[in-house]
């Protein structure tokens, strides 16, 4: 039997968290996180949790190590506390990119997080548009993806124009892509992307109308802001109208992303504040809150409720149903 819930913040997002504990009506647990000068991490939980539900939210986001080791030592005072259950809420999974081997002699990161988090004792994750869905096959435990998708479409209703078009960056993207344009009541169009190295990609082909067309591009992470780039420049070599929106979960942001993305064209940068957002002077950049989805969920694991719609990327359609219909197929030819 539990007696009661916890939310404990790690340091990587505490703003998210204690935004999620206000909407659950609650304050956030106390704990001590420290780093020893060499760079160990410290951790003291500053309240009992015996037989409690304990939320831990921490995205293993930039430092992406420390965010880790952090969340993993959090736990395992949970643990050693004797916590009932404990969740892990990553916002943004660090590593998921890591979900294969792409030649021999590698191995498989976002396996070994898998491993890790099962390890300390956490009992249930809960992760926001995971990078490749099958990462929840790592896990014996039970593992929430929640999609951003309606939060960010509600975002840009009102912002889109009626012509535009949706991109996917790359093939990876296409589904997510459709689950926008679903919603949106717009086509699709897929960019082929092929990566050089972890900084750099390159677009090779457009498939899909783009000409004098507005584009809203969709995508997972912007994390150099190289993938957005090359795409904004092939939608605009292929004739796209000099009008862009870039729409993305998890705004890694990393440094010298704004440059990158400096062109005329690019109207809105829109992100979700599932990794801290500390990027000033950029007045293009916006940030939509996943605070309320995130403790719509929580509500609902308190309350023994269904997680079903929060997962379906079509749960809320809060644009235009008339216009989906109307555009139900898509643009590719
Ligand atoms: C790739 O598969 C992902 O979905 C993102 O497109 C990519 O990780 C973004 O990284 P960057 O901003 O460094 O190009």
């Amino acid at each position: 039997m539990t007696s009661g819930f916890t939310i404990f913040a790690g340091t990587a997002n505490a703003a998210l968290a204690a935004s999620i504990a206000r909407q659950l009506g609650v304050g956030l647990g106390a704990c001590g996180i420290e780093r020893f000068p060499d760079g160990e991490v410290a951790v003291r939980l500053l309240e009992p949790v015996r037989r409690k539900e304990v939320f831990l939210v921490q995205p293993t986001s930039p430092p992406v190590n420390d965010n880790l080791v952090e969340l993993l030592a959090l736990a395992d005072a949970c643990r050693r506390a004797a916590a009932a259950r404990i969740t892990a809420v990553l916002p943004y999974f660090g590593y998921a990119r890591a979900d294969k081997r792409h030649g021999c002699r590698e191995p498989i990161t976002g396996r070994v997080i898998a491993d890790l988090l099962e390890a300390v004792g956490i009992d249930h994750v809960v992760t926001v548009d995971l990078h490749a869905p099958q990462i929840e096959g790592f896990f014996h435990l039970p593992v929430d993806s929640l999609t951003a998708m309606p939060t960010l479409c509600r975002a840009l209703r009102d912002r889109l124009p009626s012509d535009a078009v949706v991109v996917s960056p790359d093939a990876g993207r296409t589904r997510l892509a459709t689950q926008y344009a679903q919603c949106l009541g717009a086509p699709v169009v897929v960019l082929h992307k092929q990566r050089e190295s972890g900084t750099e990609t390159h677009v090779t082909h457009v498939i899909g109308d783009v000409s004098n067309r507005p584009c809203l591009i969709v995508d997972d992470i912007i994390s150099t802001g190289g993938t957005l780039a090359e795409s904004v420049t092939a939608l605009l070599n292929a004739g796209a109208r000099p009008e862009i929106i870039i729409a993305a979960t998890h705004g890694l942001l990393l440094q010298g992303v704004r440059d990158k993305l400096v062109d005329p064209a690019i109207r809105e940068v829109l992100v979700t504040d599932s990794v801290s957002v500390t990027e000033q002077n950029w007045p293009q950049l916006r940030v939509a809150s996943i605070a309320p989805l995130i403790a719509d969920a929580l509500e609902r694991f308190l309350t023994d409720g269904t997680l079903g719609d929060l997962y379906k990327a079509n749960a809320s359609n809060p644009v235009a149903d008339k216009e989906k219909k109307k555009h139900a197929s898509t643009a590719l030819s």
